[in-house]
């Protein structure tokens, strides 16, 4: 009888947090929340991490991230791309601050989008640029299909963007950083319910929360080892204790990004 209710309990709070998960999804600002840095690490510059990559609109506005794979493809989530035209969206590198105006400003020749997105919590948030522009920087390495194993829990992976330093806030001028651990497919499905695919999807962060991706974040790189192995996709609020980041599992999407690089 108490294994049941108990059982019971657990089911609506699971259906309860994915109804929260969806409807709060890409948004939702925490009532009265401390403000929580994002990536609750630090600044940083593009000269330290030259693969990243500022997606801005056609008057050079950020409004995701992506990561440079070769001169001319940069990897960044599909819903950055929903409604987005090659007239419409750039890339920008070698940018350290959104307002600044040096680094290498590119056109967008294709928008390759999974074929499958639907929607960030669905999965399949993965999206490949083929640039007008070759970028003169140093390219990032990305994992292969083989290398699940990457994702062990308690594994340090390392977050960048320049969005939001807390959950409903404005975005950081310059680029910042931080480091959070990867969580296990089973912590994460308690957190998110149906939410969470495993197989399509990777969390990361402290069970305290604090530091985390936010809002203009998504697109951007998670590396582990150095290596791109998650692209920033979504979560409840942001740095929520309980509520890690979800990231796009790369792994699982390796061959059709390659096949898409060497297009
Ligand atoms: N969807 C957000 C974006 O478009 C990223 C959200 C990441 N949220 C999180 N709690 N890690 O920028």
């Amino acid at each position: 009888m108490f294994g049941l209710t108990r059982a019971k309990k657990a089911a609506a709070l699971a259906a309860a947090t994915a109804a929260a998960a969806v409807t709060a999804l890409l948004t939702a600002p925490a009532a009265g929340a401390a403000p929580q840095p994002i990536v609750g690490g630090t600044t940083t510059t593009a000269s330290a991490y030259p693969f990243v990559m500022q997606i801005t609109n056609a008057s050079q506005s950020q409004f995701c991230g992506g990561t440079l794979v070769s001169p001319t493809k940069v990897v960044t989530a599909a819903h950055c791309m929903v409604g987005r035209t090659t007239g419409n969206t750039m890339v920008v590198g070698g940018r350290t601050y959104r307002n600044g105006t040096d680094g290498t400003v590119s056109r967008v020749s294709k928008i390759w989008i999974h074929p499958n997105y639907t929607t960030a919590t669905r999965g399949e948030d993965v999206a490949v640029l083929t640039l007008s522009t070759a970028m003169p920087y140093t390219t990032a390495k990305y994992v292969s299909s083989s290398d699940t194993g990457v994702y062990a829990a308690g594994t340090t992976a390392r977050i960048l963007g320049w969005g939001t330093t807390s959950s409903g806030g404005s975005s950081s001028n310059q680029l910042r950083t931080a480091t959070v651990p990867i969580v296990s497919d089973t912590s994460c499905a308690g957190s998110y319910g149906s939410s969470f695919v495993r197989s399509e999807m990777v969390c990361a962060g402290y069970t305290s929360g604090g530091v985390d991706t936010c809002q203009g974040d998504s697109g951007g790189p998670l590396l582990i080892g150095g290596v791109l192995a998650g692209i920033t996709s979504w979560g409840e609020g942001c740095a929520q204790a309980g509520y890690p980041g979800v990231y796009t599992r790369l792994t699982t999407f390796s061959s059709q990004v390659s096949a898409q690089v060497n297009s």
